[in-house]
C-alpha cells in the first residue's frame, strides 16, 4: 500500500525526436569520427541544451556565424537550415562543410525557388527571427519573400500583381494558426499557390495531434523542450487550446515546479522535436518518487520517416 496520491500519466505518442533531428544528431557525431575534434557547428545543431553539451563533450564546437570558425576545421550547418550565402562563404573559403538542414525544410527552399523562377511573388507563413525563416528568406536574393506572420498581415500585404502569389510556411507552426493564415490568403488571392503537400511537416503535425487528444480533461500538460524551440512552443499552446488546465513548458525535470501539481491527478505529458527521451524518462522518475503513477499511453500515429546521412561523411577523408 502507498500513501502516495495517484497520478495517471497520459504519455504522448509520437513525441520527441524526429528523423530530421536523429540525422542532425548523427552528421555530428560522424563528423566527429571522421575528422576528429574539434568540429564546428554553426547554430545550435537542434534546439535542445542537453543535446548540445553531449555534443560538446563529444569535441563539437558550436558558433553562431561561419566567421568564428577556422578554414582548416570542418564545419556543420544547423537542421534549420542556413541562407545560400553561408555555404557560398565556406565554399569561398575553401572550408569542408556539411549541411544537416533537415531535407522537408530544404523541399522548402526549393518550391521557394521553383515560385521565384516561375514569377510568383512570394510570402512565407512563419516567426520572425527563427533560424529556418532566415535561412528560408535566405535562398533568394534580397527582399524577395515577405514573411507573414499572422491574419492581419495578410490584410496588408500588398503584392505587385495579385494574381500571382504564392506561399511557402515554415517547418514547425502550429497547424490551425497557419490555416487560419492559409485560408485568409486564399481568401484574398484567390489563385495562390501552394504547396504541393503540407510544409508544415510530418513530425510537427503529429506531436500537436497527440496532444489534441490527449490534453482534454488533464489538470496539467508538460510539454519537454526549449524556449527556442518553435514546435516545442506551439505544442504548449495545443495544449492549452485543446483544454489542459495548464500546460507548461519545461527543459527537464529539474525545471518542474512542483507547486503546478497541487490538485493534479490526470498529467498529460510530451515532449518538441528536439528534445530526447530520457528527459521524458526523468520526468516519469520524477514524478514516481513523489506519485502513485500509472501511465497511459496515448498513441495516435506511428512514424517511420527516416533521412540519409549526405554523402561526404561516407566518403574517404
Ligand atoms: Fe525536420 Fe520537421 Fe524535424 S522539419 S527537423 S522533421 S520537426
Amino acid at each position: 500500500m502507498t500513501d502516495r496520491q495517484p497520478l495517471t500519466i497520459r504519455l504522448a505518442a509520437p513525441r520527441g525526436f524526429c528523423a530530421g533531428v536523429d540525422r542532425a544528431i548523427q552528421i555530428v557525431e560522424e563528423a566527429l569520427g571522421k575528422w576528429g575534434a574539434p568540429v564546428y557547428v554553426r547554430h545550435e545543431i537542434v534546439h535542445n541544451a542537453h543535446v548540445v553539451s553531449r555534443l560538446e563533450e563529444l569535441g563539437a564546437i558550436f558558433v553562431e556565424e561561419l566567421d568564428e570558425c577556422p578554414e582548416d576545421r570542418p564545419v556543420i550547418f544547423s537542421a534549420h537550415g542556413v541562407p545560400k550565402s553561408v555555404p557560398a562563404e565556406a565554399e569561398r573559403r575553401n572550408m569542408i562543410y556539411v549541411d544537416a538542414t533537415c531535407p522537408l525544410v530544404s523541399k522548402v527552399h526549393v518550391e521557394a525557388e521553383r515560385h521565384h523562377r516561375e514569377g510568383r511573388e512570394i510570402v512565407l507563413i512563419g516567426h520572425a527571427g527563427h533560424p529556418e525563416v532566415i535561412g528560408t528568406m535566405g535562398q533568394l536574393p534580397g527582399n524577395t519573400i515577405t514573411l507573414i506572420e499572422t491574419v492581419e498581415d495578410v490584410a496588408a500585404f500588398e503584392p505587385n500583381d495579385p494574381d500571382n502569389v504564392a506561399f511557402v510556411t515554415q517547418t514547425t507552426l502550429s497547424v490551425d494558426d497557419t490555416a487560419d493564415i492559409v485560408a485568409a490568403l486564399q481568401a484574398r488571392f484567390p489563385g495562390i499557390s501552394s504547396p504541393h503537400k503540407e510544409d508544415i511537416c510530418y513530425a510537427t503535425t503529429n506531436r500537436q495531434d497527440a496532444v489534441k487528444v490527449l490534453a482534454p480533461g488533464t489538470d496539467l500538460v508538460l510539454v519537454i523542450g526549449a524556449t527556442t524551440s518553435s514546435n516545442s512552443v506551439r505544442l504548449v499552446e495545443v495544449a492549452k487550446r485543446a483544454g489542459a488546465a495548464r500546460a507548461e513548458l519545461v527543459a527537464s525535470a529539474e525545471n518542474i515546479d512542483w507547486a503546478w501539481f497541487d490538485g493534479v491527478s490526470t498529467l498529460g505529458l510530451t515532449a518538441g522535436a528536439s528534445a530526447p527521451e530520457d528527459l521524458v524518462q526523468g520526468v516519469i522518475n520524477a514524478c514516481g518518487e513523489r506519485f502513485d503513477v500509472s501511465l497511459d499511453k496515448i498513441e495516435t500515429a506511428r512514424e517511420t520517416v527516416t533521412f540519409k546521412l549526405p554523402r561526404i561523411l561516407s566518403e574517404p577523408v
